[in-house]
């Protein structure tokens, strides 16, 4: 009989739900069930594309269940298509003294309400220099920055070589049909990328959640 995937506890989906951002429920469901068994590794879960927190609280559940920490990187400045006069944009993460937004009080204010403080490192900076200073191997690689195709390809090449062996890959809108996804194709073009490498086999797909696991070297 197969097992079902351990789940959020109802604490942790309800400040889930609750909080600001772009993870839907299913999907976010299928990104903790990845979390929780890389978990077993022991190592550090990253997330490139904190904003205000909503997957972080996922992969922090996951963490705490397993002894390890979670860090999440994002400089809080906002992808591109959440700038002023894009369908993404928020009005009430723009920090009014500097006129830019700043999703890092709304996440601060997320993690609190959850109770998940003490699982989570937060990076604030750059995802490629972030990477490029980072020391160790990775249990999980979570990508949800920028969807231009300099970002995506700087994520998968910046953090993939992390991801130690049997450790999984995860890769938000990932949209095979152009017409499902105006912000661009680039996550789906670094999840073709990850596969025709050799080194990552897929392990599911929930919507626009791809997981693929480390099974072999390189990127
Ligand atoms: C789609 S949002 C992340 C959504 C979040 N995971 C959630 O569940 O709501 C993308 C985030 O990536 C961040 N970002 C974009 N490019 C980045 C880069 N080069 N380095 C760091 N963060 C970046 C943006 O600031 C934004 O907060």
């Amino acid at each position: 009989m197969a097992v079902a995937p351990a789940a959020p506890r109802p604490e942790t989906l309800a400040a889930f739900e609750a909080a600001k951002g772009f993870m839907p429920v299913r999907e976010g469901l299928a990104l903790h069930a990845a979390a929780v068994e890389a978990g077993a590794l022991g190592l550090p879960l990253l997330e490139v594309g904190t904003y205000c927190g909503r997957s972080t609280i996922l992969l922090a559940d996951a963490a705490r269940e397993a002894g390890t920490v979670a860090v999440t990187v994002d400089h809080h400045r906002g992808s591109e298509e959440q700038q002023p006069g894009w369908d993404y944009h928020d009005p009430s993460v723009v920090d009014p003294e500097v006129g830019l937004m700043d999703t890092l009080p709304a996440f601060r204010r997320t993690l609190y309400r959850a109770g998940l403080e003490d699982h989570v490192i937060a990076v604030v900076g750059r995802s490629p220099q972030v990477a490029k200073v980072w020391g160790r191997e990775v249990g999980l690689v979570f990508i949800d920055g920028g969807h231009t195709d300099e970002h995506a390809v700087n994520d998968y090449e910046g953090w993939a070589p992390h991801i130690a062996a049997g450790g999984l890959l995860v890769i938000h809108d990932v949209f095979p049909d152009p017409v499902d996804e105006w912000t661009g194709q680039a996550p789906y073009r670094i999840w073709l990328r990850a596969l025709a490498s050799g080194a990552f086999t897929e392990v599911s797909a929930t919507d626009s959640l791809r997981v693929l696991r480390r099974t072999g070297t390189g990127i």
